[in-house]
């Protein structure tokens, strides 16, 4: 049985199955809400319930405290309805403007950028290709049905690759696999494009500010490559932060960028 969610206040309306979280029928539907993890940790798809009742899964208090919750905010990933619903939403123009797919991609190759950093680059099916907008993010789907999710590092392009920045933790089910068995040619599924995280076009062209720590400079390297390629003209400061030096694993190629981008500045912060 499926209920209607309605997002204020653009009125847009839109159907949610009893299974299925807000976000992802938003998703599915190519409505526009916002939101990163999908898993209640970040807070992106925070919104407030006017009307009707929703069940609100596991989330973190980081993500929605108890005194929101009070106040009638819910988390769209976390939220299944339970009769008709009014939320109120701001909507983010360009989230549903290329179609999430599911697809096969072929590792072509895997390059140690620290110890614990590589750079994954996937080779996508040519015929298909995977459209999306820097910052954006794919998710491995994993023969248990678990997920993981990786931002693309490089800019959209004619190029049926696209790179990815992984990170080991030790003890992770997915990066213990990447970094100890994956290989070359090795086939995975992959879903995407997902998240809200992109540039947006500014008329008045106000300056931009990146913070990234470690890994986080993926979407980020993908923006900046965007912005290179259009020319952008806004002034762009970027912060980059992590623990040690080989945290900022390319580090070289962000000072180059500052040469070809007269508007960028880079500042490395190591803590
Ligand atoms: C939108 C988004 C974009 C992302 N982009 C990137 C990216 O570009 N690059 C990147 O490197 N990462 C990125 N991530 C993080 C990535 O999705 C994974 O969370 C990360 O790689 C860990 O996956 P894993 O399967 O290896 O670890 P998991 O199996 O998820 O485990 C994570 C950690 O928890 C520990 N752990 C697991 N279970 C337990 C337990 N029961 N008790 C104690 N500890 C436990 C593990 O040892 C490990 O250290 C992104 C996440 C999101 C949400
Ligand atoms: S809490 Fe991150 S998208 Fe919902």
């Amino acid at each position: 049985m499926s209920h209607q969610v309605t997002v204020q206040p653009s009125g847009h309306q839109y159907a949610a199955e009893a299974e299925e979280t807000l976000l992802a029928a938003a998703i599915r539907q190519s409505v526009g809400l916002p939101y990163g993890c999908q898993d209640g940790a970040c807070g992106s798809c925070k919104c407030k319930l006017l009307q009707g009742e929703i069940e609100l899964g596991v989330h973190q208090l980081k993500a929605l405290s108890e005194a929101e919750r009070a106040q009638g905010f819910i988390l769209a990933c976390r939220a299944k309805a339970l009769t008709d619903v009014v939320i109120e939403s701001h909507e983010v123009v360009g989230v549903g403007e290329f179609p999430v797919k599911k697809m096969p991609a072929r590792v072509s190759s895997i390059e140690h950028l620290a110890p614990d950093v590589v750079r994954v680059m996937l080779q996508l099916p040519a015929a298909d290709p995977l459209r999306y907008r820097a910052g954006q993010y794919i998710q491995f789907l994993l023969r248990d049905g678990a997920r993981r999710s990786y931002s693309m590092a490089s800019a959209p392009s004619e190029s049926p690759q696209v790179e990815l920045h992984l990170r080991h933790m030790p003890g992770g089910k997915f990066t213990d696999h990447v970094f100890t068995a994956m290989k070359e040619k090795e086939i995975q599924r992959i879903e995407g494009p997902f998240g809200s995280f992109f540039l947006r076009d500014d008329p008045e062209n106000k300056p931009l500010i990146f913070l990234a720590s470690g890994t986080g400079f993926a979407p980020i390297k993908a923006i900046l490559e965007q912005m290179r390629t259009n020319a952008d003209p806004r002034e762009v400061t970027l912060y980059w932060g992590g623990r040690k030096q080989q945290d900022l694993y390319l580090h070289d190629w962000a000072v180059q960028q500052c040469a070809a981008m007269p508007h960028l500045r880079f500042i490395p912060v190591l803590s």
